[in-house]
C-alpha cells in the first residue's frame, strides 16, 4: 500500500500536449476496424441499386453460389428479419429501392477478390419506376418539416419583415446554393462482425460507440449488454460515423447468416453511396437595413432534400436567428423528399452552409451601404440573443473581427473591387464571421487509482483524430491533482461508461464534465480512506446527467471571424487562396497544438467547400456521378498555401469545469463566404452558388 501522489498544482490543461497515442499512430500499432481479421474471417461486398426507385423482382443466388470460394448471397428473398421501423437501416428488409445505390444484396467469399467480382456479375432484376432527384425551391412537394436537426424549431418570426423590407432603404434580396458534398474521411468506413453465441462483436469506426451499441441492440432484438462496440482508432469522421449506417446492420446481418465472422470495407465509391453526404441547400436571404447599414429586418428561407426513407432536415437557417440584431426576422425551412440517398452530419450541418449565405449577403449589404464589411458586423452586434433573448455567456464576435483585422492588416483596405492586380492575377481580400453552439450531453465515466500511483480513467467517448484521448488525459491529470504521465484514458469501446457523441462539437465538454466529475469522486473517496489506495485499488464513477439537463439562463455560442485573400487568373478564371486566417473565440483553449489543427482543418475543408467540392446529380441515372477523389475534388496541398488560426483568450465560467467550447466545427463555418467575398473583391463578380468554379468566372 503506497501513498496516493500528492496534488501537485500543476495545471496541465492548457499544455501543448503532444498527443498520447501519437506514436501508436504513426507507427502502424494503433489497430483500426479494418485491421482485425479474426480466424475464419469471410469477406462481405454489399450490392447497390442500380435504379433510382422501383422494386427488386428477383436476384440469382443460386447460379452465384455455384462460383469458386463464395458462401452466400443474401438478398430480400432470404434475409433474416429486423426488428425495426427505421427504413433506412432495414436492409433488406423489403423489394422496395428508394434510391440508387441502396443496398440490395450482399456477396460473401472466402476472399475479397472472389467476393467483389460475384458481386460485381450478380444478377439482379428489377421493376424500375420513374424517379424524381431534382431538388428545386419551387418543388410541388416541398412541405413544412415539424422540427429541423438538433431540435430546433422549423420556422421563427419575430415583428413584421415583410412589412420592414418593403420600407427599408437599402434592400439585399438574393438566393444563394450550395451543392451536395459527400464525407470523405481518411478512413473509409470498415466493419468486422462476428456473432458469438447470442452476443455480437462489431469493430466499426465510430463516433458514437454508445449510440451505435444501442441501435444494434434494438435492430437485432438483443439487450445492449450484448452487443460489443470496438473502435478505439478512427481516421477521421466529420459527422459521416456518428450517426448508424446501412453497411454496419449489414455487415451484422450477413455475419449472423452464415455464422462466421464477416470484414465488409466500403471501398471509396461505395461511400458515395449510403455513409453520409450534406443536403443540397438552395437559400433565399433578405435583409433590410438603414443606409448606415443597421439592420431592420433579416429574413432568410431554406430550401433542401431528404430521402424517400427518412427525414433529415438541416438546420441552415438557424445561425440566422443568433447572429445580428434586427428587429424585424423570419427564417424557415422546407423540405422535399426525393429519390436520394438520406442526408445526413456533414461538419457544422446548419451553420456552415446556412452562413455561406447570411455571410455573403452582409458582404453585399456591406457594399451596398458603403460601409466596411467588418463595421457592417459591429454596428449589428446585438446586447442579447436576438433569438432567445438570454444574455450570451459570452460573445466575442467583435473582438475576433477586430484581432482579425489587425493580424490579416485589414486597415486601409479599398473596398472597390477589381482593382488590384499582380501580373494576371486579380486580388481580393474577404471577412465573413463564424458561430457555433457551444452544448453538452449527459455522459458517465470511471476513475480508478492504484496503489502504484498510476489512473484509469474510462468513457466511452470517440477521438476521430480530434486528439479527444490526449485532452481528456489532461483534464483528468489536473482534477486528479496527478500528471498525465500517470493517467491512461480508455475510450473507444461500448463496454465503457456510456458516453455522449463525438458530434455537434460537444464531445469534449460532456465527456471533459463526465471525467472531472468522477475524478472528484475518486479523490473523495480517496480523502476518506486517509489518502492512501488500497491494494486493489480504488474506483468512484459519475454521471452528468443531472448536471447537463435543466433550465438554460444562457445562449452559449463560439464565435470567430474568417479573412481570407485570393487571387484569380484573369484570363482562366483559376482562383487560389495564398492566405486564410482565422481568429475564434472559444472558451479556454485545453491544448493548443490539437486545436490549432481542429481549427485550421476546419478552415481547410472550407477552403475545399468554396472551390472544389461537389456532388454532380445525374438525373436520368438519378444519383451522385461524381464517385472518387479522382472526380470528387477535396484541396490537396497544393491547395492549401498559408492557414493560420488564432484564438482570443476567453473566461466564460457558464460553459462547464473545463471553461471550453467545442472547436471541430467552427474552424469550417464561414470560410466559404470569405473567399467568396475576396472573389468579389478580386474581381467585381459575385458568385452565390458553390463551388466558386472557373466557368463561372469568365
Ligand atoms: Mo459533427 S457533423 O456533428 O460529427
Amino acid at each position: 500500500m503506497t501513498a496516493a501522489p500528492p496534488v501537485t498544482g500543476a495545471r496541465h490543461v492548457g499544455e501543448a500536449l503532444d498527443r498520447v497515442d501519437g506514436l501508436a499512430k504513426v507507427t502502424g500499432s494503433a489497430m483500426y476496424a479494418y485491421d482485425h481479421g479474426p480466424a475464419d474471417l469471410l469477406h462481405a461486398v454489399p450490392v447497390e441499386a442500380a435504379i433510382a426507385r422501383g422494386e427488386v423482382v428477383q436476384v440469382d443466388v443460386d447460379s452465384m453460389l455455384k462460383r469458386p470460394g463464395v458462401v452466400a448471397a443474401i438478398w430480400h428473398g432470404n434475409a433474416p428479419r429486423l426488428a425495426t421501423s427505421d427504413e433506412e437501416l432495414a436492409v433488406l428488409q423489403s423489394r422496395r429501392v428508394s434510391y440508387r445505390g441502396q443496398y440490395i444484396a450482399v456477396v460473401v467469399a472466402e476472399t475479397l477478390d472472389d467476393a467483389r467480382e460475384a458481386a460485381r456479375t450478380l444478377h439482379v432484376q428489377y421493376a424500375p419506376e420513374e424517379h424524381d432527384v431534382g431538388l428545386r425551391a419551387d418543388h410541388p412537394k416541398m412541405y413544412r418539416p415539424d422540427s429541423v436537426n438538433a431540435g430546433h424549431p422549423t420556422d421563427t418570426e419575430q415583428g413584421d419583415p415583410d412589412a420592414a423590407l418593403a420600407s427599408a432603404p437599402v434592400v439585399v434580396d438574393e438566393v444563394y446554393s450550395t451543392p451536395a458534398e459527400h464525407n470523405n474521411p481518411m478512413e473509409p468506413h470498415a466493419t468486422v462482425a462476428e456473432w458469438h453465441g447470442d452476443g455480437l462483436t462489431v469493430h466499426e469506426p465510430s463516433q458514437n460507440v454508445t449510440g451505435l451499441r444501442a441501435t444494434l441492440a434494438s435492430l437485432f432484438g438483443m439487450p445492449p449488454a450484448h452487443v460489443h462496440v470496438v473502435s478505439p482508432y478512427v481516421g477521421g469522421g466529420f459527422g459521416s460515423k456518428a450517426k448508424v449506417h446501412p453497411h454496419v446492420i449489414l455487415a451484422a446481418l450477413t455475419a449472423k447468416q452464415v455464422g462466421r465472422p464477416v470484414k465488409m470495407a466500403l471501398t471509396r465509391r461505395q461511400m458515395f453511396a449510403a455513409t453520409a453526404y450534406r443536403t443540397p441547400t438552395i437559400q433565399r436571404m433578405r435583409l433590410g437595413a438603414e443606409p448606415d447599414g443597421r439592420l431592420v429586418a433579416l429574413t432568410h428561407d431554406v430550401f433542401e432534400q431528404s430521402s424517400a426513407l427518412a427525414e433529415f432536415a438541416e438546420q441552415a437557417a438557424v445561425p440566422s436567428r443568433t447572429m445580428y440584431a434586427a428587429p424585424h426576422r423570419r427564417t424557415t425551412h422546407r423540405l422535399v423528399r426525393l429519390d436520394v440517398p438520406t442526408p445526413s452530419w456533414m461538419r457544422a450541418p446548419g451553420e456552415c452552409p446556412g452562413m455561406f449565405a447570411l455571410e455573403s449577403a452582409m458582404d453585399e449589404l456591406a457594399i451596398a451601404c458603403g460601409v466596411d464589411p467588418i463595421d457592417l458586423r459591429v454596428r449589428n452586434e446585438p446586447a442579447a440573443d436576438p433569438h432567445s433573448g438570454l444574455p450570451f455567456s459570452s460573445r466575442n464576435l467583435v473582438g475576433c473581427l477586430r484581432e482579425g483585422a489587425r493580424r490579416f492588416g485589414w486597415a486601409g483596405r479599398d473596398p472597390r473591387p477589381g482593382m488590384r492586380r499582380r501580373g494576371r492575377l486579380l486580388v481580393g481580400t474577404g471577412v465573413a464571421a463564424a458561430t457555433f453552439p457551444a452544448l453538452r450531453a449527459p455522459s458517465s465515466a470511471s476513475a480508478r487509482a492504484e496503489p502504484d500511483g498510476r489512473y484509469t480513467v474510462r468513457i466511452a467517448a470517440a477521438d476521430i483524430g480530434t486528439g479527444a484521448r490526449t485532452v481528456l488525459t489532461q483534464i483528468a491529470a489536473d482534477a486528479l491533482g496527478s500528471t498525465p504521465g500517470l493517467v491512461t484514458v480508455e475510450l473507444g469501446d461500448s463496454a465503457l461508461p456510456r458516453a455522449a457523441v463525438a458530434g455537434g462539437s460537444m464531445g469534449t465538454a460532456s465527456w471533459g464534465t463526465a471525467v472531472v466529475r468522477a475524478c472528484e469522486a475518486l479523490r473523495e473517496r480517496l480523502s476518506a480512506v486517509g489518502g492512501a489506495v488500497p491494494a486493489g485499488g480504488l474506483e468512484a464513477t459519475a454521471d452528468t446527467t443531472q448536471e447537463v439537463r435543466g433550465r438554460q439562463r444562457y445562449a452559449r455560442h463560439a464565435f470567430g471571424a474568417q479573412f481570407a485573400e485570393v487571387t484569380v487568373d484573369a484570363d482562366t478564371g483559376e482562383t487560389r487562396v495564398p492566405r486564410l486566417l482565422g481568429v475564434f473565440a472559444v472558451g479556454r483553449i485545453l491544448n493548443p497544438k490539437t486545436a490549432r489543427s481542429q481549427l485550421i482543418g476546419g478552415m481547410t475543408m472550407g477552403l475545399s467547400m468554396a472551390l472544389l467540392e461537389e456532388s454532380i446529380m445525374d438525373r436520368e441515372f438519378g444519383d451522385y456521378l461524381n464517385r472518387d477523389l479522382a472526380q470528387y475534388h477535396i484541396a490537396a496541398n497544393a491547395d492549401v498555401r498559408d492557414v493560420q488560426a488564432f484564438w482570443l483568450e476567453e473566461d466564460d465560467p457558464h460553459l462547464n469545469p473545463m471553461g471550453s467550447k467545442g472547436i471541430g466545427e467552427i474552424g469550417i463555418v464561414g470560410t466559404a463566404a470569405a473567399i467568396a467575398n475576396a472573389v468579389h473583391h478580386a474581381t467585381g463578380v459575385r458568385i452565390r452558388d458553390l463551388p466558386i468554379r472557373l466557368d463561372k468566372l469568365v
